[in-house]
């Protein structure tokens, strides 16, 4: 399963979709092909006219859109955001007065902070699942409405995986990436050494 699969298998016949940063709009062709409706929107108007050359489908509505300045209120209940940081998701949640009932990202990077500054606005881990596309582990979230008080383990690893080989194998190459880092470094660093335990009890408490 690659990460677009994904991300549609956490989409039901009911919701309505928005893509933000949506490339070449695949989600949306994968939609379509369930005969559902939805926006495929990016900032980027060459991306959107490049997709919208390529792809003729009545039930995709392309916008450029910076974020989500140009959805307007009820259009959509269930917002992907995929393939960008953290930073730029919850610029774009913190810019817009629309709620969405789930929230699935694909974040590039800090997934410890996006938990923790989702909790922050009211959207709580639902179910996570580790990808692995060319060689590369991606993880997705899915978020609903609400608010949880997270273990530092949860912040930091995650909750509720739905594919628990595939997260055991992320946690071995984690752990081997922060053995490798605390080999290599002679200072003391305590966030590593932190990730490290929580990793190996993990591990254990999953094997
Ligand atoms: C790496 S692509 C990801 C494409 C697809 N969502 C995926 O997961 O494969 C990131 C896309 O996000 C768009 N993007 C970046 N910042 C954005 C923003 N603030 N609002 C909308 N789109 C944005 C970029 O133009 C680019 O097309």
């Amino acid at each position: 399963m690659n990460r677009i699969e994904a991300i549609n298998s956490f989409i039901n016949e009911e919701d309505r979709v928005v893509d933000v940063g949506c490339d070449q709009a695949k989600l949306s062709l994968m939609l379509a092909k369930r005969n559902m409706p939805s926006i495929a929107s990016d900032i980027s108007e060459k991306v959107i006219s490049k997709a919208k050359s390529n792809i003729s489908n009545p039930l995709i509505d392309f916008r450029v859109s910076n974020g989500l300045e140009m959805i307007k209120e009820g259009e959509a209940n269930t917002l992907v955001l995929s393939g960008m940081g953290t930073h730029t998701i919850l610029d774009i949640l913190n810019n817009t007065k629309l709620r969405f009932d789930k929230i699935i990202t694909i974040s590039n990077n800090y997934h410890d902070i996006l938990r923790t500054k989702m909790n922050d606005l009211n959207y709580k881990v639902s179910k996570e699942q580790i990808i692995k596309e060319n060689n590369k582990y991606y993880n997705l979230i899915v978020f609903d409405n609400g608010n949880k008080k997270y273990t530092s383990e949860e912040i930091e690893l995650g909750l509720n995986h739905v594919d628990n080989d595939m997260y055991k194998e992320y946690l071995n190459y984690l752990l081997n990436k922060y053995l490798t880092i605390k080999e290599s470094s002679k200072d003391k660093n305590d966030k590593i050494d932190m990730l490290i335990d929580l990793l190996n009890n993990k591990i254990k408490s999953i094997s």
